[in-house]
């Protein structure tokens, strides 16, 4: 089968990476952001043209103040540094999650960062943060029921399309593969919509010790699956 084009990961494990050190939460963050690195630049190699990452859950405002303070720092730090380097690496940066509330300088550097990369085609980044899928399917249909109220068409059935293109991954494939590190196995309100057919791959390492290894193990499981979108397989898939 050929590789996905479309990955998506939840990050987990930085905690636990962090707590196995003896060392604080955001040790194990920081470490977190190398691997965001070295998969930003690995993934172009092995064909992947969207990345979807789970950067901030909506849900992680819960964490005590400081974790949140550390990881929005980080979110900072990381556009800040390697913008020029995603930028002349033709990533196009897009961030998803619900906007409204963040801080102004935070929103002014997502945007800028946007704006910058927006012509790439390298490799779409999409870093998910603020994110949460019921938080987006219900921003989405709040849009949707707000055009329809200002259309004269406002009879007009939905169609699942309409819900695709009003989410805020609209224009993207749905993932193809989603990966899960650190040994749990949950979606954690996670592209809900989008992962209707993706197939999910649970790697045992904590997200800081995620590499191209890694990436490749992933990817070979990937492989071995068969994806038959709720039909039954092929003649020639029965074969084999
Ligand atoms: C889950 O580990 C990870 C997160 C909540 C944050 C992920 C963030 C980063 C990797 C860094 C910032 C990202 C970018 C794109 C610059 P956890 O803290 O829940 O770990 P645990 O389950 O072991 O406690």
């Amino acid at each position: 089968m050929a590789g996905p084009e479309h990955v998506a990961i939840i990050m987990d494990g930085n905690g636990r990476w962090a707590n196995a050190r003896s060392m604080p939460r955001a040790f194990g963050h920081k470490a977190g952001v190398e691997a965001v690195r070295r998969t930003v630049r690995a993934a172009p190699r092995f064909g992947i043209r969207h990345l979807t990452l789970y950067a901030f859950s909506s849900e992680n405002w819960s964490r005590p103040p400081d974790e949140v303070r550390d990881l929005l720092g980080l979110l900072r730090l990381y556009i800040h540094r390697d913008l020029s380097e995603l930028a002349a690496n033709g990533v196009c940066v897009r961030v998803i999650g619900g906007r409204e509330g963040l801080q102004p300088d935070l929103l002014d550097l997502i945007e800028r960062a946007e704006q910058r990369t927006r012509g790439n085609v390298r490799l779409n980044l999409n870093i998910a943060f603020n994110y949460g899928s019921r938080d987006e399917i219900l921003r989405a249909a709040q849009k949707l029921v707000d055009q329809a109220r200002q259309s004269p068409d406002c009879d007009r059935r939905l169609t699942s399309a309409d819900i695709t293109a009003a989410l805020d991954t609209a224009g993207l494939p749905d993932p193809d593969l989603i990966i899960r590190t650190s040994g749990e196995m949950r979606l954690s309100n996670f592209l809900l919509w989008q992962a209707a057919y993706s197939e999910f791959v649970f790697l045992d390492c904590m997200w800081p010790d995620f590499d191209e290894a890694e990436l490749v193990r992933a990817l070979e499981e990937y492989g071995r699956r068969e994806r038959r979108y709720g039909a039954v397989a092929t003649a020639r898939d029965a074969a084999l």
